[in-house]
């Protein structure tokens, strides 16, 4: 379509063109309710069959038992980085916490503030650029839980499985690659992610939880930060963003549509092979700081000889349509976003643009 460009950002991200215009030609008159469903109330037959379909199909895709709950609540993953501890780190017990980068390192300083932590392993030393495993990560056996980031957003590492933590239930913050590929979900005790990535617009993160960990509920908890209030209520303890988890629904539908996870890996590992064999083809110019088996297929990072050539990068990119490949403003450098609602010919075309800006600037 005319004047859509190619959207590399970071979250909120770009989402499938068909999906929003979907929206567009039910904005006004949702399924024949006359009212669109931002004006829809949440009690409504409309919005339950909404929220119904949501839940079932996160369940579906991600071959969840009826032992998993599916949440949707507001506030975005930071939220969860305060409410994980309040619910599940009662004061007799550590909670394990794996540091990759920005993000853990805030769910880390959330926990901190509210009990006792204990650091299972750090990559800060190699400067994030890969993800411990194995015995690389250490947590005494009681652990309350122990919590990784499964993708990191801006160093651009991701874990491609987790590690075994035997009777510690994991959590994870899936926010930059939930639904990206195939996981073992049932390895996970809980996993959350905001949506504007992967999922949908901003607004509103999913929550999975499993059915034990609801037990593990600290006593006294304020009603609405009690995991066990959205789970008992289907996320309609109050008013949830339900135009966004419409949107959700949708995005899921579309997933479903083209094969489930399996279709969505393969055409997301096509996508990152055409961005990483160049830079591989090139490793003297296209610098990638991640080590290879912890390279995310989300977040490509790469850096280029200086700072003003990284500028221009961006800047010549931006001026042929290619959006938002600016790294994090605390590192720099560049970033190509991959999330699922970008196409293999947005992938292919920034690999075009890095092929020739190093030939005119080799
Ligand atoms: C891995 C990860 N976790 C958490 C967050 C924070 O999410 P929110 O802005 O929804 O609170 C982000 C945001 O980019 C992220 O990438």
């Amino acid at each position: 379509m005319k004047n859509r460009v190619y959207n590399f950002n970071p979250g909120p991200s770009t989402l499938p063109l068909e999906i929003l215009q979907t929206v567009q030609e039910e904005l006004l008159d949702y399924e024949g309710s006359g009212m669109s469903v931002m004006e829809l109330s949440h009690r409504s037959p409309e919005y339950d069959e909404i929220n119904n379909q949501a839940i079932a199909l996160i369940k579906n895709l991600m071959g969840l038992g009826d032992n998993y709950h599916v949440i949707f609540v507001g506030g975005g993953a930071s939220t969860q980085f305060t409410h994980i501890p309040l619910n599940f780190l009662p004061p007799s017990k550590v909670a394990a916490y794996v540091d990759t980068g920005t993000w853990s390192a805030k769910a880390i300083k959330e926990a901190q503030n509210l009990g006792n932590v204990h650091l299972a392993a750090s990559s800060k030393e190699g400067g994030y650029t890969y993800v411990p495993m194995g015995n690389e990560i250490d947590y005494p056996n009681d652990a309350a839980y122990l919590h990784l980031t499964s993708n990191n957003t801006i160093k651009g590492t991701q874990y491609h499985e987790f590690p075994d933590s035997g009777s510690v239930p994991l959590i994870c913050d899936m926010s930059s690659d939930i639904l990206s590929h195939q996981v073992d979900f049932n390895q996970l005790a809980m996993f959350y992610a905001g949506a504007q990535k992967n999922l949908g617009p901003s607004g509103v993160t999913l929550v999975v939880l499993r059915d034990d960990m609801l037990e593990r509920i600290n006593n006294g908890l304020p009603t609405i930060f009690d995991y066990r209030t959205h789970a008992e209520k289907k996320s309609l303890f109050n008013t949830p963003p339900s135009f966004t988890i419409y949107v959700v629904k949708l995005i899921l539908e579309w997933i479903q549509d083209q094969g489930g996870l399996k279709a969505v890996e393969d055409n997301n590992r096509k996508k990152k092979n055409v961005i990483y064999n160049l830079i591989d083809a090139n490793p003297d110019y296209f610098r990638a700081p991640v080590r290879e088996n912890s390279r995310s297929w989300m977040n490509i990072v790469l850096r280029l000889s200086s700072e003003e050539l990284e500028q221009k990068f961006i800047s010549e990119a931006k001026a042929e349509g290619l959006i938002g490949l600016k790294g994090h403003r605390s590192v720099g450098g560049i970033r190509v976003s991959l999330y699922n609602a970008m196409t293999l010919e947005g992938a292919e075309k920034v690999a075009e643009f890095m092929e020739n800006f190093r030939r005119r600037n080799g």
